[in-house]
């Protein structure tokens, strides 16, 4: 059998009934015929303040059901309606009486399952063209008229609407560019989801509030609510151990469960001696002294350097990393006493992405964006309250929590910290050298107001000497490069035309405020080719 993927793959791995998902919220389901944007469907309907959840296209009718949807939304896909074994509606959408949504391939089946005709086309259309709704045809269009840039990326198209349904827009290409049957069925050929459809939000939303009257009321607030509540019924009078790392996930997912259990929660903050300039005092100053959360700080800095010593291959420099991270975190854990749960900050893309690589979506994180794995031989019951929320739901729950903006919008930082980021041997003395170089692009960048439109900046001390001039003396220094890069998510990247005037700032500060660098670069390499860390 085929490895499944997406929503499939979730539902394949025995996905549990949502943890504090939905506290309450009017929600849809979103069945995933296996289009690239799925994902950000269910982005987008977050986003209008409606929960809902991106679930197989043959997920069983009771999962369903459990969610107590308000409407259904079907994704585009891959497929041909008339392909052999192409993926169907299930019964219970239509029997469900429900309004529904069919976007691309999902309105594809809605004509062919409910009587209309689709023909099979040998050329897709693919791109941006233009849609003109029919006057008054259709919620879904409604505060929209004239002609609306949408993005088109299909195969068939549909000749025939089923009965009763209404051309409600059309366009050059495609005359059938939307259809519907009143206040029931809406198809639309085009993807609402993506940003070149500028006008896709709102119809979106028209589907959620005017069509499936729902109400939007998925918010931060709510969702705080629901999941405290919830992180009671599971973890009762039971002890929580969250290890921090300083990145957003872990952050607020301790917060979360601190608000919700108070002491029955101790985080453990390993210290790796890996961490940017002043981040470690920053993270026991916001948990221990602003959120008097019980925290235990455990200053580790030589176990992992001593360890690293000598060590010059970027795997091993992560493995080692990551298997002194858990002999740390489990002699510490040892001390407390008797724990019953352990926290962590899984997200919806790790629960959807985990499964989809065939990895159980429980207790499982790759090593790659972990603070160092799990111990194995920890039998702890998983606490995850974030199991359902994208990255930016995190963090707006984070801030209504009283975390600092600083800590919530920081960019990513990779689990095994600056040791990937000094090429070769790490030592004390070289990770000073870059602690401080590093401080200094992220002063320049944020000077610069460009902090937050970059997915990362940092600064990468490379292991090549060079020879320059530096007042009357020649010196023979490090060569360090920085890098910048702008991404939606970590899969590709590229790298930032920041400007050449920031670029002269970070160069002349550093060459002249960091003793042992005599030479900077800019990496101009986007993923791919080129990762975006260097190691
Ligand atoms: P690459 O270098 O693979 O990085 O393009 C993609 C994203 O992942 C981060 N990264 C890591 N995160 N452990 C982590 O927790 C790691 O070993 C690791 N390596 C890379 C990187 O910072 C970027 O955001």
């Amino acid at each position: 059998m085929p490895e499944q993927t997406g929503a499939a793959a979730v539902e394949q791995a025995g996905e549990a009934t949502p943890f504090a998902a939905r506290t309450g919220a009017d929600a849809v389901v979103i069945l995933d015929f296996g289009s690239q944007y799925s994902m950000l469907i269910a982005r987008r309907v977050r986003e209008c303040g409606v929960y809902c959840e991106l679930l197989p296209h043959d997920a069983p009718a009771e999962r369903v059901a459990a969610l107590r949807p308000k409407g259904f939304i079907l994704s585009g896909g891959p497929s041909s309606v008339y392909d052999a074994g192409a993926p169907l509606i299930p019964e219970y959408v239509f029997a469900s009486g429900l309004p529904v949504l069919g976007i691309c391939y999902g309105m594809q089946l809605l004509a062919h399952q409910l009587g209309g005709e689709v023909a099979p086309s040998g050329e897709r259309e693919y791109g941006l063209a233009t849609v003109v709704p029919v006057p008054d045809a259709s919620p879904i269009f409604a505060g929209l008229s004239g002609e609306l840039p949408v993005w088109m990326s299909h195969g068939d198209r549909i000749t025939r609407m089923p009965p009763g349904f209404a051309l409600i827009g059309t366009s050059a290409n495609s005359p059938i560019a939307a259809m519907g049957d009143g206040d029931r069925y809406v198809g639309i050929q085009f993807h609402p989801e993506v940003v070149h459809t500028p006008a896709g939000k709102q119809m979106l939303e028209n589907f959620l509030l005017r069509i499936c009257r729902c109400d939007p009321t998925w918010t931060a607030g709510n969702f705080i609510d629901g999941a405290v509540a919830a992180i009671r019924v599971q973890v009762g009078d039971g002890r929580v151990i969250c290890a921090l790392s300083g990145g957003v996930d872990s952050a607020v997912a301790a917060a979360l469960i601190h608000r919700a259990l108070g002491d029955q929660l101790t985080c453990i903050f390993v210290d790796n001696g890996l961490l940017r300039l002043g981040e470690a005092e920053q993270v026991v100053d916001t948990f221990r002294r602003h959120m008097r959360v019980p925290l235990v700080h455990v200053p580790a800095a030589d176990r992992f350097l001593d360890r690293l010593e000598g060590v010059v291959e970027p795997e091993a420099k992560r493995r080692i990393i990551g298997n002194t991270f858990i002999h740390v975190f489990e002699d510490e854990a040892a001390k407390l006493g008797r724990i019953d749960f352990i926290a962590q900050g899984t997200t919806y893309p790790d629960v959807v992405e985990s499964a989809s690589t065939g990895h159980g979506a429980t207790a499982k994180i790759k090593t790659h964006h972990n603070v160092g794995g799990l111990p194995p031989e920890m039998q702890l019951d998983l606490v995850e309250p974030l199991r359902y929320l994208f990255k930016d739901e995190v963090r707006r729950v984070g801030l209504e929590l009283g975390l600092p903006a600083e800590m919530v919008y920081r960019q990513p930082f990779p689990g095994p910290g600056l040791a990937i980021r000094v090429i070769g041997e790490v030592t004390r003395q070289k990770l000073d050298v870059l602690r401080h170089a590093d401080a200094i692009v992220m002063d320049e960048v944020r000077g610069a107001g460009l902090y937050d439109e970059l997915w990362q900046a940092f600064a990468v001390l490379t292991d090549t000497r060079t020879v320059g001039v530096q007042g009357d003396f020649r010196t023979y220094g490090h060569a360090l490069a920085i890098r910048a890069v702008t991404a939606d998510d970590a899969m590709t990247a590229d790298w930032a035309r920041l400007p050449y005037e920031l670029l002269a700032r970070i160069s002349l500060r550093i060459t002249n405020e960091v003793r042992g660098v005599n030479r900077v670069v800019y990496d101009i390499t986007s993923k791919p080719p080129g990762t975006i860390e260097w190691e």
